[in-house]
């Protein structure tokens, strides 16, 4: 029998791309989405006795619980959690609304946290498990305008690689996901939250939409492609605690890497500087 998979927000994008994934690998999974009609649309031409749906919406910790509970109940166990909802919130970090940055925390780090507390007892108890986080390049590079949603991945970053720690014990792995740019809803504007320039200094530089918003619908990355990436590593022995996906996300995340290696090795005789005599 198949390994179990639980995904959130698996009505679009690397969600579905990876439900799809998994199914053709011959696994079960439990696509979790916060509209049952629109996952079940998603997914309709894979539906099967392999896959099951549940609504959720990742913001609702006790919703989260009883998801995971459901999940268990039907297929027995859980092998795989993917923590893939989320959307951006994108502007100044003064300009957004407090609000805004909260809201995304909710979901983007917070929504992780409950799904990663609901499944880990059931991982625990099976003394093995793999739990996807889906981070960014935003979430190890510092992008201007992604102030709040790269705060909220370089939090679900810390949070994955220290409790990897604590759980390796159990048989449970952590691999977080780097993605670059992939042709998802991500960037529709129906979903991102873009910041207004309300402070005149910011002005010149012209609208955060008007910088991001011609990504969408030309990113490279593809979600299907990524969705058997994970899979792959779903499979391996020894997998990656990080896992960088696509070639401009590569791009990106080794010259930020890079530069701090040789900015923390510039800085080796201030740094020790520090140590006492005591
Ligand atoms: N695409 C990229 O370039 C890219 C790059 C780096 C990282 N990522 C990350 O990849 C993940 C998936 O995004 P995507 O690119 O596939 O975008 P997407 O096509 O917009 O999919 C996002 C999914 O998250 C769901 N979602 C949002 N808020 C939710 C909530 N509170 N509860 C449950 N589900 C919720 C959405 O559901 P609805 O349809 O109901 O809104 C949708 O299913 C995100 O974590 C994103 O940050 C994407």
């Amino acid at each position: 029998m198949g390994k179990v998979w639980f995904i959130t927000g698996a009505n679009s994008g690397i969600g579905a791309g990876t439900a799809r994934a998994a199914l053709k690998a011959g696994d079960r999974v439990v696509a979790t989405a916060r509209n049952l009609d629109k996952v079940r649309n998603a997914l309709q031409d894979v539906t099967g006795d392999n896959l099951a749906f549940i609504k959720l919406d990742v913001t609702d910790e006790a919703g989260v619980k009883a998801a995971v509970e459901e999940a268990a109940k039907q297929f027995g166990r859980i092998d795989i959690a993917v923590n893939n909802a989320g959307y951006a919130v994108m502007g100044n970090f003064e300009e957004l609304p407090t609000a805004d940055i909260e809201q995304q925390f909710a979901t983007n780090f917070w929504g992780v946290a409950y799904v990663m507390r609901a499944v880990l007892p059931v991982m625990r108890k099976q003394r093995s498990g793999h739990i996807f986080n889906i981070s960014s390049v935003a979430g190890v590079v510092g992008f201007k305008h992604c102030g709040a949603y790269g705060a909220a991945k370089f939090a679900l970053e810390g949070l994955s690689l220290a409790v990897a720690n604590e759980i390796e014990q159990f048989g449970i792995k952590i691999t977080v996901v780097e993605p670059g740019f992939f042709r998802t809803n991500l960037l529709d504007a129906q979903n991102v939250r873009w910041g207004k320039n309300t402070i005149e200094d910011y002005a010149a530089e012209g609208s955060t939409e008007a910088m991001w918003s011609p990504y969408h619908g030309t990113q490279q990355g593809d979600p299907a492609k990524l969705g058997e990436a994970l899979a792959r590593i779903a499979g391996m022995e020894n997998a990656p605690q990080v896992f960088v996906a696509g070639s401009d996300a590569l791009a990106a995340v080794t010259p930020a890497i890079e530069e701090r290696l040789r900015e923390t090795r510039a800085y080796e005789e201030l740094t020790k500087s520090t140590d006492g005599s005591f």
